[in-house]
This record gives structure tokens, C-alpha cells and sequence, in this order.
């Protein structure tokens, strides 16, 4: 045995993902296929990151540069090296690809499968630990397994007299009887790393798949009389993997069901109707805050206490205060929503928008990156784009702000107390000062001094 004792190895993490996913039937990598917004591959990566290993090594190898940016959107290029594998001829094969990275690392090594996403860091850290003190010297090799009451599709676990572990058995290896087995391989295992390498050497490809089978190494290092242990893991839905559509599908929902289950029971968030709300593992909801049917929350998206979000609503990485209310069927994206406002039904804001406390925004209104002032009001169809508007200001249905000449975006710029009149159009750059009004359906083209009421084509002073 390696004179370091096992439990001050380092650990490195080695993430399968070079696989099409032929059952998947798609033109798209298996492990770039989305849950909760995001490819599977960062979700695990993730994952990984949580429990600081020294090295993320990721195998790829289909579509091997989009994986890779799916990576670097998770992970520090400082904390990840890829490996790639040039044909896909089963995990042993895709683990054997990193050899000349891992083969003399004397360390704990992880493996972890690109397309089983909801794996817990929690669980990893009880498979690594279990690993390191097996019969107080660590195992060579530890397979975290469950025990699940459809088995089809997955490894089986043979076990021989008293329990011990005797072989991983693909499902299209098995004869009749290991396929009563209910005992599964997860596809994620802890190796002593060297140990791990070589073993690698001794495994061969006949099988019925014709494959280099990770699954016989554990085999070869009991064989070689290395001790090899099993993890049985209790919660079955962690460790389910995505093959087909089908499974990508049920991730969603078990994930989807996690996160909303953890907003009512921890935070206090009530939800209509659970089944048909999509909120991102990310999102943050307080407390009282409900949640009609049909709602989307996306990314890192806030929403404070006692809000109310109704149907048909999708809010995307944006921040909502307090006492907010979102009427039905609005789109709101990368915006700020201070408390007390009112929005919808039909309302979009988008490109970072800004709606100070206690602001209206009503059915079909457009907000690009304008900032609403405290108490303001657009109440009915109006485009306001590229503008600040000030505090208690009123801006009447239809109003445009023409802020695009075909070539450049200008601003427009509305003080506090104005009155923007019905049908206005603002002709950007341009500016209206505080308690200035508008005629309706006026057309303005020079900049309003403070207290002045304007109307017409083009708009002209009418009074002081
Ligand atoms: C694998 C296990 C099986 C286990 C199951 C758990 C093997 C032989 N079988 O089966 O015992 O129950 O996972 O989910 O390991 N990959 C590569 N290169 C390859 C082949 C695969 O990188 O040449 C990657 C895939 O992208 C995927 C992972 O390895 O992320 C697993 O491959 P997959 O084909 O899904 O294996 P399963 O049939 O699910
Ligand atoms: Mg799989």
C-alpha cells in the first residue's frame, strides 16, 4: 500500500460527458440537453465545484467545444481541464482518455456521469467518506448504488456470499435472473486513483455492446484482491439518469418538485397550483408571496415578501421588491421591480428596467431599459424605451418614445409631475421638464422647460 494515508489524498473529480446519447435521437449532444434552463453537464459541474475537489477533469468529446463552453458558463477555466476522447468506446474508454493527466496521481479519484444531474453534494461527501474509511485504510474502489423498483436500463449489482460485492452487470448482458436484480450501479464511484488506472489496463471489450465497460473495474480490483465496497444511497430519484426524453422530462419535474417543495416548507411560499409552476432551482421567493398556476421564474431571479404573481407570467433573472403584484401574462427579463408596484395584465419589461416603489405599469406596455419613478404611472399601451422618467408622473395611453432615427438610440428624458397627454409622441433626444404637460396626440420634437404645456404637430408652447 502508498504510504500517504488515504484520508489526506487529494480529491479529483472526473466527469464523463463525451457520449452522443443515441437514445436521446438528436442532433444535439446528450449532456447539452436542458433541466431547469440549464445542460445537464452544468448542473453536474456544479455539483463538483461544491465540494473543492483539486482538479475537475471533464471528458468530451461529441460536440466537444459547445460542451466545453457549457463548462467554462460553470466552472473557472483554473479549476477545470479537459480530456478529450476521440471515439466513444464505452466509460472505461472515456476514463482511460485522462491517463496521462491521472494514471501517477496519488489521490481520491470521483466519477461522476454527465447525464445524472441531481446527484447531492451531500451524498458525494458520504460516498467519498465512506471510501476513505473502509476498514480503516479506504477501499480501492467504492460504487454508490439504490435500490429501485424498476431496475430496467441500468447496471446490476451481484453480489456473492454475505453480501460482498461481486460484479456490475449491464442490462444487456444480464441474463434473466441478474435482471430480477433491484440493486443499481449509479454511475458514479469513488477510485484510489492509481489503483483505478491500472485496473483500466485489463479491461476488454466483449460484451454485447462492445464496449470498454468502466463497470468491469471493479471486478478486476477485487479479482487483484483489492478491497471494493458499495454505497447504498436511500433516495432513489437522486441518482436517476437522463437516456431518453422521457427521463429529461421526469429530471424536470423531480427537480422542479425539489425547489417548490423547499419554497413552501422552508420560505413561506404559497403555491396555487405546484404541478404547473416552473421556478429555477435559483430563484429566491419570500415569504407570503403566492404563486397562481402557469407561472415561469427563471435564473437567479429575487422576489421579496407578500407578492402576488398571477398566470401566464415569466420572470427572468430580474429582482422584485416586496407587496408587488403581477397581473396576469407578463414578461418580465433582466428588470428591477421596487416594492409596491403594480404590473400587468400584459405587461413587458425588459433590457434592465427599472420600476421605483410604488410605480404602475399597466396592460400592454413596453419598458426597455427605462427607469420608472416612484409613483409614476403608465397605465395603458405605451412604448417607453431608453428613458428615466421622474417621481408621481402620468403617462397617457399610447404614448411612443421614438428613441431609434435607423441608426442610433437617443433618450428621452421626463421629469416629476409631468402629464405625457394621450397618443404623445416623443422624439428622442428629448426632454420634458418637471410639471410639464402635453397635448394629446402632440408630436414633440424640442425639449419642454419646466411648467410648460405643449401640443400639436410639432408640439408648440401654449402656456407657461
Ligand atoms: C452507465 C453504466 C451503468 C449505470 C448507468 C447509470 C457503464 C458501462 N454502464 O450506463 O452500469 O447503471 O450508467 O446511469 O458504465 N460516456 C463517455 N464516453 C463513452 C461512453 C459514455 O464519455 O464512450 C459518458 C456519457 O456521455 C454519459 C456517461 O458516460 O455521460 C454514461 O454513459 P451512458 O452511455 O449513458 O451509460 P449508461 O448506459 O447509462
Ligand atoms: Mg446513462
Amino acid at each position: 500500500m502508498d504510504e500517504t494515508p488515504t484520508e489526506h489524498r487529494p480529491l479529483d473529480v472526473l466527469i464523463l460527458a463525451a457520449g452522443l446519447g443515441t437514445r436521446m435521437r438528436s442532433d444535439q449532444a446528450k449532456v447539452l440537453h436542458e433541466v431547469d434552463g440549464r445542460p445537464l453537464i452544468s448542473h453536474v459541474c456544479r455539483t463538483a465545484a461544491s465540494l473543492a475537489p483539486e482538479k475537475i477533469y471533464v471528458v468530451v468529446g461529441h460536440q466537444g467545444d459547445e460542451v466545453r463552453k457549457a463548462v467554462l458558463n460553470e466552472l473557472d477555466e483554473s479549476e477545470v481541464t479537459f480530456v478529450e476522447q476521440k471515439a466513444q468506446l464505452g466509460t472505461g474508454d472515456a476514463v482511460n482518455s485522462a491517463r496521462e493527466y491521472l494514471a501517477d496521481r496519488d489521490s481520491t479519484l470521483l466519477i461522476l456521469s454527465g447525464d445524472v444531474p441531481l446527484i447531492r453534494p451531500e451524498t458525494l461527501a458520504g460516498l467519498i467518506r465512506q471510501h476513505l474509511s473502509h476498514r480503516g485504510r479506504g477501499a480501492a474502489s467504492t460504487i454508490l448504488t439504490v435500490k429501485l423498483k424498476d431496475p430496467a436500463g441500468y447496471g446490476r449489482i451481484v453480489r456473492g456470499d454475505g453480501g460482498i460485492f461481486e460484479s456490475i452487470v449491464e442490462q444487456k448482458d444480464a441474463n434473466d435472473e441478474q435482471r430480477e436484480i433491484r440493486e443499481i450501479n449509479a454511475g458514479i464511484y469513488c477510485f484510489d486513483t492509481k489503483l483505478l488506472f491500472s485496473a483500466l489496463e485489463g479491461v476488454k471489450n466483449d460484451n454485447a455492446q462492445g464496449e470498454y465497460y468502466l463497470t468491469d473495474v471493479p471486478t478486476l480490483l477485487r479479482h487483484a484482491g483489492e478491497p471494493v465496497a458499495i454505497y447504498q444511497h436511500g433516495d432513489t430519484q437522486e441518482i436517476e439518469g437522463v437516456n431518453n426524453r422521457l427521463q429529461l422530462s421526469d429530471i424536470e419535474r423531480l427537480l422542479r418538485r425539489r425547489t417548490i417543495g423547499r419554497l413552501m416548507l422552508d420560505y413561506g411560499v404559497t403555491f396555487v397550483d405546484p404541478r404547473t409552476a416552473y421556478i429555477s432551482e435559483f430563484a429566491r421567493i419570500g415569504r407570503d408571496t403566492v404563486i397562481y398556476p402557469n407561472v415561469t421564474i427563471e435564473g437567479e431571479t429575487v422576489i421579496g415578501d407578500g407578492c402576488v404573481i398571477r398566470s401566464g407570467t415569466r420572470i427572468t433573472n430580474s429582482k422584485i421588491g416586496s407587496g408587488v403584484e403581477i397581473l396576469d401574462h407578463c414578461v418580465v427579463t433582466d428588470s428591477e421591480i421596487e416594492g409596491e408596484c403594480k404590473v400587468g395584465p400584459f405587461a413587458h419589461l425588459r433590457g434592465h428596467a427599472v420600476m421605483r416603489s410604488g410605480s404602475k405599469v399597466g396592460n400592454f406596455v413596453e419598458l426597455k431599459k427605462t427607469d420608472l419613478g416612484s409613483g409614476s404611472k403608465a397605465n395603458h399601451l405605451a412604448y417607453l424605451g431608453d428613458a428615466t422618467i421622474g417621481e408621481k408622473s402620468n403617462i397617457g395611453a399610447g404614448t411612443i418614445t421614438c428613441n431609434y432615427d435607423g441608426v442610433n438610440k437617443h433618450k428621452t428624458q421626463i421629469g416629476s409631475n409631468v402629464k405625457i397627454g394621450s397618443d404623445t409622441m416623443l422624439v428622442a433626444p428629448v426632454s420634458v421638464g418637471d410639471g410639464a404637460s402635453t397635448g394629446a396626440g402632440s408630436v414633440v420634437t424640442k425639449d419642454v422647460e419646466a411648467g410648460d404645456l405643449v401640443v400639436g404637430i410639432p408640439a408648440r408652447v401654449r402656456k407657461g
